[in-house]
This record gives structure tokens, C-alpha cells and sequence, in this order.
């Protein structure tokens, strides 16, 4: 078996998705620590707010290492352990978020499947249970957009939640060993969408943490070049997210950064991934 293969059928991708049904987005990196759930909160933060008001639905599909809830200061009884332990139905697992700041962009129409730090059962979570997961999650009626936040790394859950997905967005940063994690993610999803004969993954990148948006702009530039040069395949650019130092205040107080600071650059930027990706790649959700 090559070293990336997955060893199992990446059945869901052939469902194909009713108009009915929430869009389900992956956000994957590759490499840890680029802000991944950050993004994927103001993400879902930008999506629920007055501009878009989409129902969202995150889930911390970091198994084993999850901080979703951390980041948003959530309390919960139940999270995704209970579900894949068949103790309580998936629903019961479900927390509403209030993101209620005195900025513009308060919203409670965002929910979160918290996952659990730390919990052997996620860490022996088999592909059968994952599928089956996947389906429970992607049968919950009430949402727009469902934000699958990933761990790190290229593990088999990921690829196959990746594969799973309508959407797959890519995180990086501009540091060269996130690019070529990036990359990497990027090429198994290609690989595994192909392998189990479909065209290209509808993968999309977002630079985070950059310094400025040309230079992001270069970034992606660089990561695309090797995906057409290696792949013969191009993501879209969902968009640069610029760096700004306030981030780490704001998930130090709990708080959220679109709320607390609306018209930041960072925040702009994040509203402008979520208008982009609305418009381009849930077209099925504008009337
Ligand atoms: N746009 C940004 N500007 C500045 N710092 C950021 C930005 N996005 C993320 N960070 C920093 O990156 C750290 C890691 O974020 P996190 O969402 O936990 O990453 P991941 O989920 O990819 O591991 C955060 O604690 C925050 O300090
Ligand atoms: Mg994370």
C-alpha cells in the first residue's frame, strides 16, 4: 500500500447533494497552528451575520485534540465522544453560540457539535463509525453551511472527511512549511477524488495570518503554480486574511474577533472569504 493511500472506499463524495441539504465545507491545513479554528469561528461568524445570515453548524472534527469550544468559551454535558458512543442522539450533542458583541455582526444563528480533548474514543474512531458520522451530520436539517474544522496532519479520517465535503479549504499560512503542507493536503485530495473517479476536488485556499494582501496574494500564487505544474489542477483563492496581533488577545478573553473588532482589516478580510465563497461556491444558497 503506498504511504498515502486510504484504505477504504471514500464513499459519500457520490452522493450527490440535493438542493435541500446544507453545504458542507472542510477546512483542512496540513500543518498546525495557522488558524485553523479561528478562522473556521470568524468564518462562521462572517457567514451568520448580517450580510449573509446563513444558518452554521461547526463541528470539531480535531478528534482528539479539539478546541472549538475553548476558543468560543462554550459549556457543554455532551459532545462528540457521547455521539459515537451511541449515547445520546447527535442533536442532544448540539450547542448554540451567542456571538453578541455591541459591533454590527452579532448573530445566534451559529451551533456548534463540540468535539473533546483528550478522549480515547476519538482517538479509536474506525472508518465505519466516521461514515456514519458524516451521514448524521449531514443529515441535520436546520443548517446553511456545516464548517467540518480538521486537525492537523493528512491522517486517514482527514482525507476522508476532506473527500466527504462539497467544499474543501485549505489554510496556510506564508511560512514555506505550511505551503508545502498545503500542498500536500491539496495533492491527496486531488489523488483521492480521481482515484475514486471523479474530476478535481472544489478546493479553495485561504492565507492566513498574512502580512499584507499582495504579498498573499504572491503566496498563493507560488502554491498554485506547483499544483498546475504537478497536478494539472488549480485551486480558487477564497481569499488573504491579513495578521493582526489582536487575534490572540481576542481567543485569550473568549471573545470574538468579528464582533469586537468589525471594520479590523483582518475581520474585512474575513467577510470578504465569506461573501466570495457564498457567491462562488454555494450558489445554491442565494436567492
Ligand atoms: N489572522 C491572524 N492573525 C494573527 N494571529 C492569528 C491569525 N489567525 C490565527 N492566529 C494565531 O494562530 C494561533 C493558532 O490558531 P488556531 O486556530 O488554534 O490554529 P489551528 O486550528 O490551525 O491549529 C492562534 O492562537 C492565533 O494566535
Ligand atoms: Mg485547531
Amino acid at each position: 500500500m503506498q504511504r498515502h493511500q486510504v484504505p477504504i472506499p471514500l464513499t459519500t463524495a457520490s452522493v450527490p447533494k440535493q438542493a435541500s441539504t446544507p453545504h458542507v465545507v472542510a477546512i483542512a491545513s496540513g500543518k498546525g497552528g495557522v488558524g485553523k479554528t479561528w478562522f473556521s469561528i470568524t468564518l462562521a461568524h462572517a457567514l451568520a451575520s448580517n450580510d449573509t445570515q446563513q444558518r452554521i453548524l461547526i463541528v470539531d472534527c480535531d478528534f482528539g485534540l479539539g478546541n472549538v469550544d475553548v476558543q468560543l468559551g462554550l459549556h457543554h454535558k455532551y459532545d462528540l465522544t457521547h455521539v459515537l458512543r451511541r449515547e445520546i442522539p447527535i442533536e442532544e450533542a448540539i450547542v448554540p453560540v451567542k456571538l453578541h458583541n455591541d459591533g454590527a455582526h452579532s448573530t445566534n444563528r451559529i451551533d456548534v457539535l463540540p468535539g473533546h480533548s483528550g478522549s480515547s474514543t476519538l482517538r479509536l474512531l474506525q472508518p465505519d463509525s466516521l461514515r456514519s458520522l458524516l451521514e448524521q451530520i449531514r443529515d441535520l436539517g436546520d443548517y446553511d453551511v456545516i464548517l467540518l474544522d480538521l486537525c492537523a496532519g493528512i491522517d486517514w479520517s482527514s482525507r476522508m472527511i476532506a473527500a466527504a465535503a462539497d467544499t474543501l479549504l485549505v489554510v496556510t499560512t506564508e511560512e514555506p512549511t505550511a505551503l508545502t503542507d498545503a500542498y500536500a493536503v491539496l495533492k491527496l485530495a486531488v489523488r483521492d477524488r480521481r482515484q475514486d473517479g471523479y474530476t478535481t476536488p472544489n478546493a479553495w485556499v485561504v492565507i492566513n495570518q498574512a502580512s499584507g494582501s499582495r504579498s498573499g496574494q504572491a503566496t498563493f500564487d507560488i502554491l498554485n503554480q506547483s499544483c498546475k505544474r504537478f497536478l494539472s489542477f488549480s485551486p480558487h483563492l477564497a481569499g488573504v486574511v491579513r495578521k493582526d496581533r489582536r487575534v490572540s488577545e481576542m481567543i485569550r478573553r473568549q471573545s470574538s474577533f468579528l464582533g469586537t473588532l468589525p471594520t479590523s482589516n483582518t475581520a474585512t478580510d474575513v467577510l470578504r472569504v465569506a461573501r466570495q465563497l457564498v457567491a462562488d461556491t454555494f450558489p445554491a444558497l442565494v436567492n
